[in-house]
């Protein structure tokens, strides 16, 4: 009976979370990703060098992005370009929940300074 309760409880759960993390990005795990060393396989977290997420305020807003490896087009490429050359990390899919997510990150950063 508790195993069928708690299974039931997690199936909920993960229906609740999907739509938020596969169609828009979590910016609650983007922030967590952006804040793990570990987090796309290399030694250092985002958050070492933007902390916070400093200076990263306009970048969801912007038309192009300059990494320390190049300027890029997309956001997606800048964090793929920062998570493979100043991470020392796998590029992450663009499509992926987790690049979703932690474009939600940078994005939420901007309105914050806003209000
Ligand atoms: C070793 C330091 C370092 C690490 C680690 C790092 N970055 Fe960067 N990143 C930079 C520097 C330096 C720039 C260039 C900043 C500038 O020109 O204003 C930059 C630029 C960027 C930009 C483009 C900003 C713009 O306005 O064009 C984004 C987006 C970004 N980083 C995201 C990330 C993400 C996401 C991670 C983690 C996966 C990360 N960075 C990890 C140093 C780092």
């Amino acid at each position: 009976m508790k195993l069928l309760r708690t299974l039931l409880m997690s199936f909920l759960a993960l229906g609740l979370m999907a739509p938020a993390s596969f169609a828009a990005g979590n910016a609650a795990k983007g922030k967590a990703l952006f804040n793990n060393p570990k987090a796309f396989g290399g030694s250092t977290s985002c958050n070492f060098c933007h902390p916070g997420g400093k200076g990263l305020e306009d970048a969801g807003m912007q038309k192009e992005w300059s990494t320390p490896a190049g300027k890029t087009r997309t956001l997606e490429e800048a964090i793929n370009l920062c998570i493979v050359n100043a991470n020392r990390g796998k590029a992450l899919d663009v499509k992926s929940a987790q690049m979703a997510d932690i474009v939600a990150y940078i994005k939420s950063l901007g309105k914050k300074k806003k209000k």
